[in-house]
């Protein structure tokens, strides 16, 4: 979802950065500016810098700036969207309604996706109930998986026909056009012959519906052992794999407490006719931090139920970090005797799953348990490798509370005293700082050196051109008149004097963004650069300005270099080619020669 520009200025305006950075950093005034270390490296003298007037921050030590959004990208590790979504929470506002953003760059708008989506799945629906059509289906559901017709109904679940164009043929009539339906994901265009076919054919299908009741997108599974097993929509303007969860519709209302994770439509569709209908389904992908943040919307606690084979328990442990970051109480559940929760309630019943519900285990203890089932405690060396992995397993944990209650729990379980523990998880925790710091202080030198600089990859080919580039952009940046002079052609400067790709794609971005109606402001810049781009954007800013003289003739002499620049390179080129066209001359006279003499 992209949102309006006039939104992002509005979230950014109501953001009180002092009090944002203010949550990670103890900051000092200092002049017009507060000073504070660096939540983005470790450093023991304050040069993290915030200005509350321009809503901006920058790091002497390791170059981080940007916007409030920046901030928030790089401190939660957000994309530019998200940051912004987070701070618009923050801020109380209300996000714009998602119909009322552009999605995309396919011109078919999420509106439009969400329309010819309901349509197909009542079509689906249809084709399920009716004997005719959908009597495989049907079979399928209700005798084979043993679902009742009240849950085929509250699901919503369909049938696609065996057939190409059932559905397009069906949406047509409808008023939906062959292109429409390729991009809703709906059909698809073979490429060589241009023809158009259904998406989904011969599957059962599983409509994806929001929380606000929108269908989003189809699961569709085969009846039979043929692949792929599930056939799911791929992202389009109205859905995005990566922040939707199957039955979240449903689940919303009754998950305060706590929800349960799965890993398959199938698990969710029992769980809830169960009477579990807190539980989810990620969409045929693993769980990303996305979905951790709408899980802490809506709850405190998740149950991952997995799979009980390997795959689906190294699952789990992903599943289980993933969350834990976003401050969520983490419990796992372990099925003994069954592979799913599906086959779990249809073998043991829904009583003996609540029980088993109640007995599950926190993250520490179900990683704890994961170790010591691979060894024999009584057994010496066993012991000495069980101890030394549990030592490393809460050696991770950031609270002394919780390394401490862990060390008992170890202790106990392994016959060793807590002293014994203690110390080998302090040795672990040191090692891994020491490791830490190495790794810091070496990507801290290859910065100052500009060696391999990530950035800007060509600023060390030309080290004149790049920093009068740094000026330039650093001025305008600062100056609108400036900007305006460029604009207006009284200075000649164009992309292509810029030498390096990097600061030739700030220049496009910076005076767009001038042209446009907002006018340049960083935060939309920071939706067209990565939080590290908007660093050495900002350097480049804070570099000038913390110079006296930023005078028209500094400005006029650094595009007066760019130029030179330019010209030299091209008169290198064009001397290259005349080289080159003498060498070829030569040789065309050299062989013409040998040949004579023959
Ligand atoms: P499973 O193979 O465990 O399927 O995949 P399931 O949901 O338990 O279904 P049944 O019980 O075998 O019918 C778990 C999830 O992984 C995704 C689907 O979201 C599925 O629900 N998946 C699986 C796919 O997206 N594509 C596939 O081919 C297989
Ligand atoms: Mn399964």
């Amino acid at each position: 979802m992209r949102f309006p520009e006039n939104f992002i200025q509005e979230v950014v305006d109501r953001t009180d950065i002092e009090e944002l950075v203010g949550r990670y950093v103890e900051l000092k005034r200092s002049g017009s500016n507060l000073l504070g270390r660096c939540p983005f490296h470790s450093e023991k003298t304050p040069s993290f810098s915030v200005s509350p007037t321009k809503k901006m921050f920058f790091c002497f030590g390791c170059h981080a700036g940007g916007t409030v959004i920046t901030f928030v990208q790089k401190a939660e590790n957000l994309e530019f969207t998200d940051a912004v979504e987070y701070l618009a929470n923050r801020a109380g506002l209300p996000l714009p309604k998602e119909s009322e953003t552009s999605i995309g760059n396919t011109g078919v708008s999420r509106k439009r996706v969400l329309e010819m989506n309901l349509e197909a799945a009542k079509f689906f629906r249809a084709c399920l109930f009716d004997p005719a059509i959908g009597a495989e289906g049907m079979k399928y559901l209700h005798e084979d998986r043993a679902l009742s017709i009240a849950t085929i109904k509250h699901f919503g679940l369909g049938f696609a026909p065996n057939s190409a164009f059932s559905l397009i043929a069906h949406m047509r009539k409808l008023g939906f056009h062959d292109e429409e339906l390729v991009e809703g994901y709906l059909a698809r265009k073979n490429p060589q012959t241009g023809k158009v076919y259904d998406c989904f054919r011969n599957r059962v299908m599983f409509p994806i519906i929001d929380p606000s009741g929108n269908v989003v997108a189809f699961g569709g599974r085969v009846m039979d052992d043929s692949k792929p097993k599930y056939l799911n929509s791929s992202d389009t303007a109205a859905f995005k794999k990566s922040r939707n969860l199957f039955a979240l519709n449903f689940a919303k209302n009754c998950c305060s407490e706590r929800m349960i994770l799965c890993e398959g439509y199938m698990d969710v569709i029992a769980l809830h006719a169960a009477g579990f209908e807190y539980a989810v389904a990620t969409l045929g992908t693993a769980i990303t931090p996305e979905h951790a943040r709408i899980f802490s919307k809506y709850t405190k606690k998740v149950i991952i139920s997995y799979d009980s084979d390997e795959a689906g328990q190294n699952a789990a442990n992903k599943a289980m970090r993933i969350l834990g970051e976003v401050g969520m109480d983490v419990r796992v559940l372990k099925m003994n005797g069954a592979k799913d929760p599906d086959e779990f309630i249809k073998k043991f019943g829904a009583d003996r799953f609540r029980r088993t519900l109640e007995e599950s285990r926190t993250g520490f203890d179900h990683k704890a348990e994961q170790i010591y089932a691979k060894y024999d405690l009584a057994e010496g060396t066993d012991k000495i490798k069980a101890s030394n992995e549990i030592c490393t397993l809460i050696a991770e944990y950031g609270s002394a509370v919780e390394r401490e209650v862990y060390i008992a729990q170890a202790s106990e379980r392994l016959g060793l005293t807590v002293e014994v523990l203690k110390n080998s998880v302090e040795t672990v925790r040191r090692k891994q700082k020491r490791s830490f710091e190495a790794k810091q202080s070496r990507e801290a030198q290859a910065t100052l050196k500009n060696f391999g600089d990530r950035i800007n990859p060509d600023a060390a080919k030309d080290p004149r051109a790049v920093s009068a580039e740094e000026t330039v952009l650093g001025l305008l940046l600062i100056f609108e008149e400036y900007r305006n002079a460029v604009e207006k052609g009284e200075v000649e400067l164009g992309e292509n004097d810029f030498v390096t790709a990097f600061n030739k794609r700030v220049f496009a971005s910076l005076m767009r963004l001038h042209q446009s109606e907002s006018g340049l402001r960083p935060e939309l810049l920071g939706a067209e650069f990565t939080p590290d781009e908007m660093g050495r954007i900002e350097r480049a800013e804070i570099t000038r300005q913390q110079l006296t003289n930023n005078g028209p003739e500094v400005f006029r002499s650094a595009v007066r270099v760019l130029k030179e620049q330019r010209l030299k390179e091209d008169t290198q080129n064009e001397d290259l080619a005349t080289r080159l066209d003498r060498l070829r001359k030569k040789q065309a006279n050299l062989h013409k020669g040998k040949a004579e003499k023959k």
